[in-house]
């Protein structure tokens, strides 16, 4: 049947790590393996080429940094694989965090000189949260950087994950060679290639092949054969199932530059990582094979071009075929719509589409009626689950700058919260307390206020730490802390109410003084 067919072919997944790891550098080449890029360089260029013709990026090139997520796919050995970028910059956080919400795998790239960093802990909660199997890539080993035992120790023990390596590095620094692979039992060299794909130098099946010496020094044939033994000693046998659990996340060694360790990760990549498989809905669970059409809005892009206001929003397919012009319903109004022009990204293009499968992201065109979360069905009353608001970590108070322009101003602070540059609470009915992860998004908010929508604000600092969603069974004490702590209350868009603490502190003391009420760090509550 061709539902099932086009699920088992799917891989749809993300490329994480901490800033300058090599996560572009990564995603490039597998772009290259897969034929969709013939040069690396590409998806940087391609960045470039839009800063160009667009002010809003302006703002990312300047910055030196990728904004925007976007979707790259291709095909691969009979695969089609689906990479979801994310922004790597820390102030755009909550990006990936719901980029992460719409992808069936995670590859965690991590700097073998740096080893786990800040934000490679961050990233790993989100995955640890949600079950989402990873696999961690350690690149630059053609750096001296630690050593690989010691790395795997340090990954274990910070991000709390069970390790097992699938690939092994023959020495490392300026003589590191390739690398071995232990789930395939095979041995392949190539030579460094920045920016093409050359042919392997030898193929072989087992290091203690004499064949190798000609490539590298015994020495280091000696040492590789040790560490596989001691590796098959200590670390337990690789286990699928605890991989796509969430439990155990296979460790692969290279160089993404060199192209060394590449070809080994992404074609044990696409044997083991999970296609497209369940959902929660807030009704019920939703199987990718079911035949109806079900999916969800995880981002909304604003058009670039300022001469077209509209906007693109990115649908991830839960179950089902979706088509072109077909009917479907949007959950959370209760109303019909269909779309004629739903768009894909093969590599760098962007094309329109008839038809796409679960686990394919599609680009809506959007003229306002959807927003982060929303479900679209072929009738059934559902909404998923997963697509939480995270607590921002800044708030400031929104002033409008001019009066004439308030209309303008609250439009786009509207729209722009529903694309998730940042959370808008409501506080005493009208003030604007707008809420972000990074100090970035709040110039990003009143450039594009200013480009898009003619207003002009400031942002006046606020002391508060974390917001935290509150509910309780006790409607009583929940009036009572709503009202004795009227300035630190919100709402958010749904009018969920939110308490915003000053501190770690100050939260402490609201558990102990109302143990009946329930405070959470996402607005994502059962
Ligand atoms: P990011 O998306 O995670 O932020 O990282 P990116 O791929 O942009 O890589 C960050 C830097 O690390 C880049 O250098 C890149 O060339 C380098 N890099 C990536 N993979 C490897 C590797 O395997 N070995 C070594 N030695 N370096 C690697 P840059 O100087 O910041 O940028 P560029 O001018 O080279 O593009």
């Amino acid at each position: 049947m061709d539902l099932t067919r086009e699920i088992a072919k799917r891989k749809t997944f993300a490329i994480i790590s901490h800033p300058d790891a090599g996560k572009t550098t990564l995603t490039e080449k597998f772009l290259l393996f897969g034929g969709a890029i013939q040069t690396a360089g590409a998806v940087k260029s391609n960045k470039i080429r839009k800063t160009a013709t667009s002010d809003f990026m302006e703002i990312e090139k300047q910055r030196g940094i990728s904004v925007a997520t976007s979707v790259m796919g291709f095909e691969y050995k009979g695969r089609r694989v689906n990479i979801l970028d994310t922004p790597g910059h820390k102030d755009f956080a909550e990006d990936t965090y719901r980029t992460l919400t719409a992808v069936d795998s995670v590859i965690l790239v991590v700097d073998c000189v740096k080893g786990v960093e800040a934000q490679t802990e961050r990233l790993m909660e989100v995955c640890s949260m949600r079950h989402t199997p990873v696999i961690i890539f350690i690149n630059k080993m053609d750096r001296e950087g630690r050593n690989p035992f010691e790395l795997l120790d340090e990954i274990e023990e910070k991000l709390q994950i069970q390790v097992r390596p699938l690939t092994w590095p023959i020495s490392q620094g300026q003589t590191f060679k390739g690398v071995y692979n232990m789930y395939n039992k095979e041995l392949n060299l190539f030579e460094a290639n920045a920016t093409k794909i050359s042919a392997s130098l030898i193929k072989i099946k087992s290091p203690d092949d004499p064949e190798l010496l000609k490539w590298i020094p015994e020495s280091f044939c000696e040492k590789l054969n040790e560490d596989i033994d001691l590796i098959e000693g200590v670390y337990e046998p690789f286990s699928e199932d605890l991989y796509r659990d969430g439990l155990l996340a296979p460790v692969f060694f290279g160089s993404a530059i060199n192209n060394f360790g590449v070809q080994e990760l992404l074609d044990t990549f696409i044997q083991i990582a999970p296609s497209p498989h369940e959902r929660e809905a807030a009704q019920r669970t939703v199987i990718a094979s079911e035949e109806a059409l079900t999916g969800f809005v995880f981002k909304i892009h604003a058009n670039l071009d300022p001469n077209h206001r509209d906007r693109t929003a990115f649908f991830r397919i839960c179950s089902g075929k979706f088509e072109r012009n077909k009917f479907y319903l949007h959950t959370r109004l209760g109303k019909k719509i269909r779309f004629s022009s739903p768009t894909q990204f093969m590599a760098n293009e962007k094309s329109v589409i008839d038809e796409a499968w679960p686990g394919d992201v599609i680009g809506l065109y959007d003229n306002g009626s959807l927003k982060i979360g929303d479900t679209l069905t072929e009738g059934e009353d559902l909404q998923f689950r997963g697509i939480p608001s995270f607590s921002p970590e800044i708030f400031k108070v929104l002033e409008n700058r001019d009066p004439l322009k308030t209309k303008q101003l609250d439009k786009g602070i509207r729209q722009l919260t529903e694309e998730g540059v940042a959370q808008l609470f409501i506080q005493y009915g009208s003030r604007k307390i707008v809420g972000t992860v990074g100090e970035l998004q709040f110039d990003v908010i009143k450039f594009r206020l200013e480009h898009e929508y003619g207003a002009q604000c400031d942002f006046l600092p606020l002391r508060y730490h974390k917001a935290f969603w509150i509910t309780s069974d006790n409607k009583e004490q929940l009036q009572e802390f709503i009202r004795r702590k009227s300035n630190a209350i919100a709402l958010d868009r749904e009018d969920h109410p939110v308490f915003l603490a000053e501190s770690e502190w100050m939260l402490k003391v609201a558990r102990e003084d109302y143990p009946e009420l329930e405070f959470h760090a996402t607005s994502e509550f059962k």
